[in-house]
């Protein structure tokens, strides 16, 4: 059976070495497997659970795209589309909330973590956000959805939900209960200023992080003063994991490079720090490079990525509005 594979990335701007390890990547080779169906979803109407200035969320939207593309994402491959764009997928997050329970989005940590001290003042649409995940994922009949490990919880949610809808109207198998796809290696590249804490956009620092559009001498600098310790480099796995900065910097080579972690320590073994920096920056620049270069090349085509969007969306209305009519008339509209 083919798998059917779901996925969504907000337009939050700068996409950094975490997303494209974590997630980009991941994205592609899926889409390289033979007998996958790839959705792959710009989830702008996620964006606007916190607040958004409406010229960087539309910017932001196209460096999203233009980052897929220049990461190997086919749009003649893979659907890429604009989740606002497709209306089921607001209509069915309605639907949805009318099935989840209270109890269940009250468990969920990531708004905890979002809302903050101030949980009166966050927006509702903050809080129902894993409800619209549920649809995006249920419109289209998901069967897998790559996710990093915070999202996992969302996941549960969407499958309780989908079980949920499937009893309370009687139509056994008609949500289908999608599987998550999460990462075992590397699925969180830390800060390179602090081994304890995961690469992020909103980190203050930005040489706390890789980004995709960063430069080559940046990216050197960066890797220059991204923290180690003072012990030498490890002879092997065991202990590392005291030594966060440094099983970090390994595992992004040895994601980067496609080999085993213990590989990658027994090639750097009995050398000095720099000497591993220094090769980790060729790594990095070799990888990195052509893709800022073609995300700056595809941002001077708008032409193009409204064309890709446009595509993108007309596959994915095709498929959800049928979803989204066949709900309706369960429910009795
Ligand atoms: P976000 O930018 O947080 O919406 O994340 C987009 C995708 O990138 C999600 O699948 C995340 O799990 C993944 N991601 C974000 N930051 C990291 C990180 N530091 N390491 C690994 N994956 C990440
Ligand atoms: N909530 C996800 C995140 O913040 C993005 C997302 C939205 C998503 N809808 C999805 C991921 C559906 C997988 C499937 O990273």
């Amino acid at each position: 059976m083919s798998k059917k594979i779901f996925s969504g990335v907000q337009p939050s701007g700068n996409l950094h070495l975490g997303n494209y390890l974590g997630a980009i990547k991941n994205f592609v080779e899926l889409q390289n497997e033979k007998d996958s169906e790839c959705v792959y979803c710009i989830v702008d109407l996620h964006a606007i659970t916190v607040k958004q200035n409406p010229n960087e969320l539309k910017k932001n939207i196209k460096e999203t795209l233009a980052t897929f593309i220049a990461s190997g994402l086919d749009p003649k491959k893979s659907i890429i589309f604009n989740q606002s764009s497709v209306s089921a997928h607001s209509e069915g997050a309605w639907i949805l909330s009318c099935v989840a329970r209270m109890g269940w989005l009250n468990r969920m940590t990531q708004f905890k973590e979002k809302a903050g001290k101030d949980k009166e003042k966050a927006s509702i649409g903050l809080y129902a956000y894993p409800v619209l995940m549920a649809a995006d994922i249920l419109l289209y009949d998901a069967t897998h959805v790559p996710v990093g490990n915070d999202q996992k919880q969302h996941l549960e949610l969407c499958r309780d939900i989908a079980q949920r809808f499937n009893n309370d109207f009687n139509s056994p198998d008609f949500l289908k209960v999608p599987e998550p796809l999460i990462q075992k290696h590397f699925s969180r590249i830390m800060s390179l200023k602090d081994g304890t804490k995961k690469m992020s956009k909103s980190d203050p620092s930005d040489l706390s992080r890789i980004n995709l559009t960063d430069e080559k001498d940046e990216i050197i600098n960066k890797i220059k003063k991204a923290k180690t310790d003072t012990m030498s480099m490890p002879g092997s796995g065991e202990n590392l994991s005291k030594r966060p900065e440094v099983e970090n910097l390994l595992g992004i080579y040895a994601s980067l490079s496609s080999q085993d972690l213990k590989d990658t320590i027994k090639q750097f073994s009995g050398k000095n720090f720099s000497e591993f920096k220094e090769n980790l920056s060729e790594l990095v620049v070799e990888k990195i490079n052509p893709i800022s270069n073609e995300i700056k090349k595809l941002l001077d085509d708008e032409t193009y990525l409204s064309n890709i969007l446009f595509e993108g969306f007309q596959k994915a209305d095709k498929i959800a509005s049928k979803k989204i009519k066949l709900m309706k008339e369960i429910i009795g509209f």
